[in-house]
């Protein structure tokens, strides 16, 4: 192959570390947060979405999930966000006035480009795909388009494609606030100041790796795992989930952590390592009540704070913290820990980790 593992064992490991090079590469020449980084036409379109309907498949859907955060919370625009398998075959309302956002690492996923021609059928002419792959046939089908510059990605379990894709839709909220009148000056500043940051973010991170390693041992043992995030980091939990899914071939699942309460608590026992999204934020304290209960029923806790997240490593709660606090753009740093969690995990067991059991890298077919 062309592409070199390098000091890696594995193209995944190489792409995990490459993240922050890929973040910078997609924030390479951008001096300011506006519509025309979407294409030229989105100065015009942006300012009269209704809101906007994204639509992608696996790790890309909850990229998108993440982003319904965003821009509602930045720039007060209504999203919707579909599986897109599902939003193709079913009979759904079209609203020629929304933005219609197709994500995809590859540009090719066959669901996710039928879901953009079937909108496209429906009325729909503001269109935007945010892709990694230049070429590819969600480029040709949509009126705009952002790049991110994650470069070629080979490990199946997708890894910097989603952090990248995070940060075009950051900006993407910030460009809706933009064309909408919401972004003031000082408000661009402090998230161009952010998004800058987050290369060395990720870098600090990425060290965390040797204590990530030890949990990896522990888990690497185990069947079932239940990942809990809340607000913004609950499609963290999702994708933290999905990762070890794919590539460890344990059992886990993730949940909004208030729905705990609703059913996943009745699964909680010693034997069910519980991992917490929980950065200090508004919802911080809701989130130590909802770890409580699981504490209180002997689930093994497994946390991933950050600075001053006023959370204590005790008996049945291990803590990784986090060097920094990362504000709204958390679940970008809060989903490095969970691949290396995905990653080690795997290599502990052995499993094929570039090319897991029945998955493909791209599903072009059906
Ligand atoms: C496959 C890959 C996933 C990826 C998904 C969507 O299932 O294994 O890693 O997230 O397709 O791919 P896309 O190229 O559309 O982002």
């Amino acid at each position: 192959a062309a592409v070199e593992l390098g000091p890696y064992r594995h193209f995944m490991q190489k792409e995990i570390f490459e993240q922050p090079r890929a973040i910078a590469d997609t924030l390479d020449g951008i001096q300011s947060i506006t519509p025309a980084l979407f294409g030229a036409q989105a100065a015009q379109v942006f300012p009269a979405i209704s809101g906007v309907r994204i639509l992608a498949c696996g790790t890309s859907f909850y990229a998108g999930l993440t982003a319904k955060y965003w821009i509602e919370s930045i720039a007060r625009v209504p999203v919707e966000v579909e599986v897109a398998s599902e939003y193709r075959y079913r009979d759904s309302v079209p609203d020629p006035s929304a933005l219609v956002v197709v994500i995809s690492q590859s540009g090719e996923t066959a669901d996710t480009l039928a879901a953009l021609k079937h909108a496209k059928q429906l009325g729909h002419t503001h269109t935007l795909a945010v892709v990694n792959v230049a070429t590819s046939a969600m480029v040709r089908e949509t009126a705009m388009q952002f790049f991110t510059r994650a470069g070629a990605e080979i490990g199946v379990a997708s890894t910097k494609a989603f952090t990248t894709q995070l940060v075009a839709l950051y900006l993407l909220a910030g460009a809706l606030a933009r064309a909408k009148g919401r972004l003031s000056e000082a408000q661009e500043a402090s998230m161009l100041a952010d998004l800058r940051h987050l290369p060395a973010a990720v870098q600090s991170v990425l060290a965390l790796e040797p204590q990530i390693i030890a949990w990896a041992e522990q888990f690497a043992r185990r069947e079932n795992a239940l990942f809990l995030g809340r607000g913004m980091h609950y499609p963290i939990a999702l994708e933290g989930a999905l990762k070890l899914k794919e590539i460890t071939y344990i059992h886990a699942e993730a949940y909004p952590a208030g729905e705990l309460k609703h059913g996943p608590l009745a699964l909680v026992t010693e034997a069910m390592p519980v991992v917490a999204v929980a950065p200090r934020d508004a919802l911080l304290d809701k989130l130590k009540s909802n770890l409580q209960e699981v504490r209180a029923r002997g689930g093994e806790l497994y946390v991933f704070a950050d600075a001053d997240g006023q959370i204590e490593a005790s008996d049945g709660v291990h803590l990784i913290r986090l060097p920094e606090h990362y504000g709204d753009l958390s679940p970008i740093l809060h989903v490095v820990p969970l691949q290396l969690l995905a990653y080690h995990t795997a290599t502990a067991r052995g499993t094929d980790v570039d090319k897991p059991r029945n998955l493909a890298k791209s599903v072009t077919v059906e």
